[in-house]
C-alpha cells in the first residue's frame, strides 16, 4: 500500500482503533444484595409503583413483579390477598436483576431509567399516568433513590 493508499487508509484505522476503545458492559447482570435490601426496601416498592396486572404484572412485560395485592406466580396456587411467597421474591429479584443489564452505571440501567420523567434524564417509558406523568417525577423522589441505591451496591458503587 503506497502512502496515498495509507493516508486514505487512516480514517478507518483511526475508527477501528476508537472501537476497540469501546467499554463494553458485563456480559452478566450486576447482582445486588438480596436481603434485606431487596426483599425488605425494593421488592414492595416495585409492588407498590409497578406491579399493577395492566403494567409489570401483565405476562407481556419481560420485567414481572409478582406479590400479593399484586398478580401472583402462576402455578403456586396463590390469592390475590395470600401473603408473599420467597418464589415470587426471587422471582421478581431476578427480572428487576436482568433490567441492570447491559449498562455501565447504575444510573443508566433501565430499572432507574424507565420510571423517572424523560425531562428529568429518565427513558422513554408507556408506564405514563393519564397526565402523562411517569411514576417519578424527579430523581428526588423517595422510591427512585430507593432503586437507585440497591442497582449503585450492584455495580460496587458509592451510595
Ligand atoms: C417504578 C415502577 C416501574 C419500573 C421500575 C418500570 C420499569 C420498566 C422497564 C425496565 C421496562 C422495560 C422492560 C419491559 O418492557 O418490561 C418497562 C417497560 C414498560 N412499562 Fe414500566 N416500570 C414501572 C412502572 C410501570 C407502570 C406503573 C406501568 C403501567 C401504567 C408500566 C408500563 C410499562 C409498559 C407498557 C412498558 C413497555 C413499553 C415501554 O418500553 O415503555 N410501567 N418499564
Amino acid at each position: 500500500m503506497g502512502s496515498l493508499g495509507l493516508m486514505r487508509a487512516l480514517p478507518s484505522i483511526a475508527l477501528v482503533l476508537a472501537g476497540c476503545a469501546f467499554e463494553a458492559p458485563p456480559a452478566r447482570p450486576p447482582s445486588p444484595p438480596y436481603a434485606p435490601e431487596f426483599t425488605e426496601v425494593v421488592y414492595p416498592i416495585l409492588l407498590r409503583d409497578c406491579g399493577f396486572p395492566d403494567c409489570h404484572g401483565s405476562s407481556e412485560r419481560f420485567f414481572r413483579v409478582f406479590g400479593p395485592g399484586r398478580t401472583r406466580m402462576e402455578g403456586l396456587g396463590l390469592m390475590v390477598t395470600d401473603p408473599r411467597n420467597e418464589m415470587e421474591v426471587r422471582a421478581s429479584y431476578e427480572r428487576a436483576r436482568s433490567m441492570l443489564a447491559s449498562s455501565l452505571t447504575a444510573e443508566e440501567t433501565l430499572l432507574v431509567r424507565k420510571p423517572l420523567e424523560v425531562d428529568r434524564g429518565g427513558a422513554p417509558h408507556l408506564g405514563i399516568d393519564p397526565l402523562g406523568q411517569d411514576v417519578y417525577r424527579s430523581t428526588e423522589d423517595p422510591g427512585y433513590q430507593a432503586l437507585l441505591t440497591w442497582a449503585r451496591r450492584g455495580f460496587g458503587e458509592a451510595p
